[in-house]
């Protein structure tokens, strides 16, 4: 949000987070250090270097695992939308983490021989002909690769610059890069002899990440429901919308709209689309009569679909009415932050709350 907006600047929760969640990570590294260097007898014993490159990747991996599971938790549960406004410096530190352990990699496994690091990591390495020989680097590289553009372009500078829809196209890339980083582990520290890391450690991670991903699309609280196309179509079951959350529509070929009840009953309809990174508005709730995006906590009065003032941002807004006691949305945008009445379902007003 323009002018300063605080939930998403660098405010004193903020900072108090990044403390214990940098005191987390430090403490994960030297847990892993010493757990994993105590564990192997003296003579066999790898190097601190190693025993920190491999803790450095453990932890990338677990907070990969944290990041990726934080969108669809806070859809089940509302509770986690703090870690949802904050997933932005967590996914900041992961890239500083696994970044240590890309570049620690590279000069510790390639930095003396007589091929550049970079060419080293994609030719020294194994055959395709095993399991056990695969090159597993280069994924872990490329992996990298794909969450550096995302830490570099992670500012809102680039997201006004690329534009909402391909900024989260890109961002969406993190997808690939959990699968590279999967087969990275399964094709190589579960490979080593005697392995590291167990090997239900990928099974576990496909299955909570995947599993939640695929519960919250399900089950969880998204209030969904599809129209045909056509200049007024019925919303069904009004009544059902709880007050102070939405309803998302997809119309078929257009741009979805949130339709939201507020606490007096009366019902508005905007885009469901968020300016600041495209995030679902309709996912959200109302926080002080406003309508708060679940993603960084951007807010727009449902009367105009504009943030209040001074913020600037503006949405889309659809028209309602009410014919023959049901309720009917308009499909056509009105251009964003024009005001329309807010509608009230006469005598229809369930206790759904
Ligand atoms: C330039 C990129 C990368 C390179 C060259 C690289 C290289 C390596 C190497 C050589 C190992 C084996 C260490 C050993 O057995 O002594 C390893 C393990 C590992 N890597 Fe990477 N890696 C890269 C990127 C990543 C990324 C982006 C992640 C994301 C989380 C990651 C996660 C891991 C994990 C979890 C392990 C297992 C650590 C253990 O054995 O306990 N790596 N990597
Ligand atoms: S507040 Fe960031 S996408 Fe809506």
């Amino acid at each position: 949000m323009s002018h300063g907006y605080v939930p998403v600047q660098w405010n004193q929760n903020k900072k108090v987070y990044d403390i214990i969640l940098w005191l987390a990570i430090v403490a994960a590294i030297a847990l892993n250090v010493v757990v994993s260097g105590a564990s192997v007898p003296a003579p066999l014993a790898p190097s601190d270097e190693i025993l920190v490159l491999r803790a450095l990747g453990d932890t990338g991996f677990i907070l990969l695992n944290i990041i990726l599971a934080i969108g669809p938790l806070a859809r089940l549960n509302k509770g986690f939308l703090p870690l949802l406004y904050n997933r932005r410096h967590m996914g900041v530190s992961f890239f500083i983490i696994v970044l240590a352990h890309g570049i620690f990699a590279l000069f510790w496994y390639h930095g003396f021989g007589v091929q550049d690091p970079i060419t080293s990591v994609f030719t020294s390495q194994g055959t395709f002909e095993t399991v056990s020989d695969y090159p597993f680097q280069p994924l872990g590289f490329v992996a990298l690769l794909i969450f550096f553009l995302m830490a570099a372009t992670s500012h809102d500078f680039w997201n006004a610059v690329l534009g909402p829809r391909f900024w989260k196209g890109l961002h969406m890339l993190v997808y690939v890069a959990y699968a590279l980083v999967l087969l990275h582990l399964a094709l190589g520290a579960l490979q080593a002899e005697p392995s590291r890391v167990p090997n239900w450690v990928p099974f576990v991670s496909l299955v909570w990440v995947g599993g939640l991903h695929l519960i919250s699309t399900f089950a969880g609280k998204v209030d969904l429901s599809k129209v045909d196309s056509g200049e007024w179509v019925e919303v069904s079951d009004p009544q059902a919308i709880e007050r102070g959350v939405g309803r998302v529509i997809e119309i078929k070929g257009q741009e979805r709209v949130a339709i939201f009840r507020t606490e007096n009953d009366e019902f508005g309809a905007i885009s469901n689309v968020c300016r600041h990174q495209a995030g679902p508005l309709g996912e959200g709730c109302m926080i002080d009569g406003l309508v708060t995006c679940p993603w960084h906590g951007f807010q727009y009065q449902l009367e105009d679909g504009a943030s209040p003032p001074p913020f600037e941002e503006k949405v889309a807004t659809y028209e309602l009415k009410v014919e023959n006691g049901s309720l009917l949305l308009n499909t056509t945008a009105l251009p964003p932050g024009t005001p329309r009445p807010l509608v009230k379902l006469a005598n229809q007003i369930s206790e759904a709350s």
